[in-house]
């Protein structure tokens, strides 16, 4: 079966595109920084097909440990670069930013999904015929870069993490040119009641924001090239359900 690197996957919209992968077949490797969350996030999900790797994104040792771990479950097809740093709650100003929180976003938002993805190119172009449990057999494998419409809105006290993702963003288009043979994808999940959302707005009460589950099992918001059938859910697009798309594509 087709293996998958999911990131920040102890909760949010980690832990469900996790679980929707088990759910279709997928064996799954996932990190998070705190190992007994994560682990709790993943119990009842198959044993022998999920495993947690506890560590930190920005951790050459760890990215190192999670790419043989998954290795070890079978061919890997699919990198989710999910976990984030939002920066310092509430945001501060540009004019107000302390260099070391940039960097700390920076190295978690674009370092660390640019280091990760050089680790598993070769796995991911390897990954040919039979992506997928629904692969048409037409492409190698996929990057899955988490976005955000911050990255292309300038929000006020957004500057940190937003200029962050339109990096990130970047470089999902620039590794979709470099690489025609793989599916990289921009995801804009879209608000999410989730730890970080709380964390952009402090003291609000975000319970009217989406469930990151319904994120992963809808349809996309918009039918860019390469979306497949609305209705298909993410990770089943990701399987390679659609047509081949080289582009990078945002999804809301
Ligand atoms: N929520 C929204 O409204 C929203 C909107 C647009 C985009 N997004 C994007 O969606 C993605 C998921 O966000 P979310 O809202 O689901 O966040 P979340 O609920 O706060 O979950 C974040 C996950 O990432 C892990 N994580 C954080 N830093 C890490 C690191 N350095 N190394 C490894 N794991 C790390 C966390 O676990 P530990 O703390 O244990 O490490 C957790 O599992 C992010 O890329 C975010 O930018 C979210």
């Amino acid at each position: 079966m087709p293996v998958a690197i999911v990131t920040g996957a102890s909760r949010g919209l980690g832990l469900a595109t996790a679980r929707a992968l088990a759910g279709q077949g997928w064996s799954v490797a996932a990190d998070a920084r705190h190992g007994t969350q994560l682990r709790d996030a993943l119990r009842g999900l198959p044993a022998s097909r999920v495993v947690a790797v506890p560590g930190d994104v920005t951790d050459a040792g760890h990215r190192a440990a999670l790419v043989a771990a998954a290795r070890a479950l079978g061919p890997i097809a699919l990198l989710m670069n999910n976990a984030s740093r939002l920066g310092p709650s509430p945001q501060p100003g540009l004019a107000d930013y302390q260099e070391a929180d940039l960097a700390a976003v920076y190295e978690v938002n674009v370092l660390a999904p640019v280091a990760l993805t050089r680790l598993v190119i070769s796995d991911l172009l390897g990954a040919g015929a039979g992506a997928g449990p629904d692969a048409g057999g037409a492409a190698g494998g996929t990057v899955v870069n988490v976005s955000s419409d911050a990255a292309v809105e300038a929000y006020g006290g957004w500057g940190g993490y937003g200029s962050s993702k339109a990096a990130l963003d970047q470089v999902s288009a620039i590794l979709g040119v470099e690489h025609p043979a793989l599916r990289v994808y921009a995801l804009d999940p879209g608000d999410m009641r989730t730890d970080m959302h709380q964390q952009a707005f402090p003291g609000e009460d975000i319970s009217d924001r989406p469930e990151p589950a319904t994120v992963v099992a809808g349809p996309p918001a918009a039918g860019p090239p390469g979306a497949g059938p609305p209705g298909a859910g993410l990770p089943g697009q990701w399987a390679g359900s659609g047509p081949v798309t080289a582009e990078a594509v945002r999804w809301s």
